[in-house]
């Protein structure tokens, strides 16, 4: 399986902190928000990545994570001339998705919490159709909202609707089967002028090949697309952090209990940025980990 982070956008409703470096390289407490849905993907077992970047800014982006090898992952980028939706992301990326199936994260979307695990290997895998996820939220109208039966089954899906049928939003990360940049092509733009991605979802369930997974209430979940909300989930990932004593989104950790790097790699990494409170706990876990063979001590 592939998968695509969309890091791309203007995010021009964070103007002026986005104006120059687009929105996924803003830090969200103690690390840059594109390490938040990157680590989903890892998460998810997958190795093939692409990250779809602002026009201009591969640079940045390869400084953070060049070819992905720290992490024991394969990453591309691609940059987006002039953004069209979240969909587009699909279409830009179908030579990369190929006959395989794909992951689509959204670079401002930021989960965690052990349950995400099971519903990720659940979602995983599904070989054939769409598989998005359902989580409940106080207030869903900013968002896509689905509508699940008695079972669990989609009934419907709304893009921001003023008047919702559930309080069930669909956070940005949904699985699609290699037919994905074939339906976006046909898709046409919304009222906002966007090929908006409840509308591809839409043709999934309309073929009866869309499936929803509902999150356990316990994880952590935030859109950064507004400044509160931006701050709001800084807030949320940094007492989560100060609890636990663990760190949210740790690229190497994850890739570390993935069996991807070695402790040594996890050392040299912890080595690198061992001024930053992030640098040490990689040197911590590595130090824990050298001769040991006992209970993962793991938090994503
Ligand atoms: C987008 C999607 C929406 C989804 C949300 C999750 O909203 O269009 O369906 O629920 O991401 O963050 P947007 O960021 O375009 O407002």
């Amino acid at each position: 399986m592939k998968g695509i982070v969309l890091a791309g956008g203007t995010a021009k409703r964070l103007y002026p902190v986005t104006k120059a470096c687009g929105k996924s390289l803003l830090p969200l407490y103690d690390k840059p928000l594109v390490y938040y849905p990157l680590s989903v993907l890892l998460r998810a077992g997958i190795r093939d990545i692409l990250i779809i970047v602002p026009a201009g800014l591969v640079t940045p982006f390869a400084d953070l994570f060049a070819d992905g090898s720290a992490f024991g992952v394969s990453i591309t980028y691609l940059e987006q001339e002039s953004p069209r939706g979240i969909a587009e992301a699909l279409i830009l990326g179908r030579d990369f998705i190929g006959e395989d199936r794909v992951c689509l994260v959204l670079g401002d979307n930021i989960i965690y919490g052990s349950a995400l695990d099971l519903s990720l290997r659940q979602a995983a895998a599904r070989q054939e159709g769409a598989v998005v996820f359902a989580y409940p939220v106080a207030d869903p109208r900013p968002f896509g909202v689905i509508e699940l039966d008695a079972a669990g089954r989609p009934l419907s899906l709304e893009e921001k609707p003023a008047q919702p049928r559930s309080h069930y939003i669909v956070p940005g990360i949904y699985f699609y089967d290699c037919q994905a940049p074939q339906l976006a092509a046909s898709l046409r733009p919304s009222r906002r002028g966007e090929l908006e991605i409840t509308d591809l979802n839409r043709l999934y369930l309309q073929q009866g090949k869309l499936q929803a997974i509902p999150l356990d209430r316990s994880l952590g979940w935030h859109d950064a697309g507004t400044a509160d909300s931006l701050l709001d989930a800084a807030c949320a990932v940094r007492d989560a952090q100060r609890s636990s004593g663990k760190i949210i989104a740790c690229l190497e950790e994850i890739a570390y209990h993935q069996g991807w790097i070695d402790t040594a790699a996890l050392q040299r990494s912890g080595q690198m940025l061992q001024d930053a409170a992030y640098g040490r706990y990689l040197l911590q876990l590595a130090s824990d980990r050298k001769g040991k063979t006992g209970k993962s001590n793991i938090c994503r």
